[in-house]
């Protein structure tokens, strides 16, 4: 069953919240399988996906498509789609931006760093929000972790108090000391959900590509529980040498079906 904004409040303290992103219709298939209750389709698709070098490639037509693909595998699941860079300039913008990903099968909206009026303004709409603090990749010029020095430790627990405050019912928060994860968790009655957070988080999202090891470069906090890039490579080259020894289609021995799964 499909939960809502208020149920993933009612959650926080109760049970962690596991979260991953989601592209593509088979992988969201997947996870909605698996019982994992949000799905994120995230700008990320830029980099994991699609090969730039920036999150800051993405665009609005970018995250329909892939929004669309995700509902199509996930009907049950609530996803939260990313508002790409510049999409949320202002509220006006933002509303309009963030009704095309709704249509394309959004269930929320998610937007990087502090523009309250742009909150509040989605939200007075009925748009539910999530929030995203700490390192906001769309703007950052490194991924290096932030929030280091007790100054910009400070300024990121005003922000996501701010963000709360301002209507979003969920907080993502990227890649800061495990101390500020909990200190930031602690004071929100929203969940938190972390990635390079730390542990106490009220929930942890991972990049699905990180998690299959499909790609080849891995953050630091990142598991990897699988390496979906070998698979690739091994069927591959033995697909390549089967053709080129007429081995397939010639002697297809198992029988590999034709119907669902
Ligand atoms: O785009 C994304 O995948 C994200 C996560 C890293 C939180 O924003
Ligand atoms: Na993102």
């Amino acid at each position: 069953m499909k939960l809502s904004a208020s149920d993933f409040i009612q959650r926080k303290g109760v049970k962690p919240i596991p979260m991953l992103t989601a592209y593509t219709c088979p992988v969201a298939r997947g996870i909605e399988e698996a019982g994992v209750p949000v799905i994120l389709v995230g700008d990320t698709v830029g980099m994991v996906e699609m090969g730039f070098d920036s999150t800051r490639d993405v665009t609005i037509e970018h995250m329909e498509y892939h929004i669309g693909a995700v509902r199509r595998g996930a009907k049950e699941t609530h996803i939260i789609g990313d508002l790409p860079y510049l999409t949320d300039a202002n509220p006006e913008i933002a509303l309009a931006s963030a009704k095309r990903l709704m249509a394309a099968g959004a269930d929320s909206i998610k937007l990087e760093g502090g523009k309250l009026d742009v909150i509040e303004h989605l939200v007075a709409n009925g748009i539910p929000v999530v929030g995203h603090t700490g390192l906001t990749p769309q703007t950052a010029e490194s991924f290096k972790k932030v929030g280091n020095t007790s100054e910009d430790a400070q300024r990121i627990i005003d922000e996501a108090l701010a963000i709360q405050e301002a209507g979003a019912f969920m907080l993502v928060i990227e890649h800061v000391p495990a101390a500020l994860g909990l200190t930031i968790t602690q004071s929100l009655r929203i969940p938190t959900i972390g990635i390079g957070a730390g542990p106490d988080c009220d929930g942890q999202v991972l990049v699905v590509n990180d998690a299959m090891g499909l790609g080849d470069y891995w953050p630091p906090f990142s598991k990897q529980y699988a390496h979906a890039s070998k698979i690739i490579l091994k069927v591959a080259k033995e697909f390549a040498a089967e053709v080129e020894t007429m081995e397939f289609p010639n002697n297809i021995l198992q029988f590999t079906g034709t119907g669902r799964r």
